[in-house]
């Protein structure tokens, strides 16, 4: 399977090159960069990158079948390929890596959209051989080499997950999907509070509905929250 790869030394971010570039690059294409000046994150967010990390973004124009599968497919591969690495990797619906109550990885994924689906853009930022973070997220964020690996290729990580996403879209199994990533599942019987229809509610998270909803028991009423963000009250925000 082929891949388009473009690599950068530093560029302000991999996902919005391709958003730019999207309707003259091909299907799989990989845009990857050492470094990023204006890495963003889910919600609006900052990514903020430190040496050491796997920036990349694979751009899909193909086999776009069901859009709200991505992130959990995205989710799945990283988590799969990562468990190579280490041992303990779990995963905070949607979309964060987490070893041992940190951040490892965070993944952002963009539709391009017209009067139709165009593009999807699946953005991936990995800890990997990062010595530090600054003082803002040290606590809450770690990286491979942090938790004992020593250095790790990143260019067989970014690879090894390209060729997983790609491999996985074009041939999804959802019900395995999302069995490994309930096993997975680092939120699971933990209080969350989340936004559902403008209401800020909190409740128990119990699974991973086979759509790929999250399922939260909001004091016996079963609550299922489709996208955005749930918080957990302790820990890790
Ligand atoms: C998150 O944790 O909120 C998602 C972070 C996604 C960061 C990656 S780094 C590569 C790609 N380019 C970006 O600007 N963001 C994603």
């Amino acid at each position: 399977m082929k891949l388009n790869v473009i690599e950068f030394e530093s560029i302000p971010s991999t996902n919005q090159y391709l958003k730019e570039n999207y309707q003259t690059l091909p299907n799989y294409s990989l845009c990857v960069s050492a470094k990023q000046t204006k890495g963003r994150g889910r919600m609006n967010r900052v990514w903020q990158d430190s040496e050491g990390s796997a920036l990349f973004s694979l751009l899909i124009k193909d086999n776009i079948d069901d859009v709200t599968f991505i992130p959990l497919i995205a989710a799945y591969c990283v988590s799969r390929v990562l468990s190579k690495y280490v041992d303990g990797i779990k995963v905070k619906w949607p979309n964060d890596i987490i070893l041992n109550s940190k951040k490892l990885a965070g993944i952002l994924v963009e539709g391009i959209t017209t009067d139709k689906i165009e593009a999807i853009i699946i953005g991936i930022g990995i800890n990997v051989n990062n010595k530090d973070f600054d003082t803002e997220i040290s606590q809450i964020a770690t990286s491979l080499y942090l938790e004992g690996n020593n250095y790790s290729s990143i260019k067989e990580i970014i690879s090894l997950i390209s060729h997983e996403i790609i491999e996985t879209i074009e041939c999804c199994d959802k019900a395995k999907i999302v069995s490994m990533l309930n096993q997975k599942l680092w939120i699971k019987d933990k209080v969350v509070s989340f936004v559902y229809k403008n209401e800020t509610l909190s409740g128990k998270v119990e699974k991973i509905n086979e759509d790929g909803s999250l399922k939260i028991n909001c004091d016996g009423r079963a609550v299922r929250v489709v996208s955005g963000e749930v918080t957990l009250h302790d820990i890790y925000k």
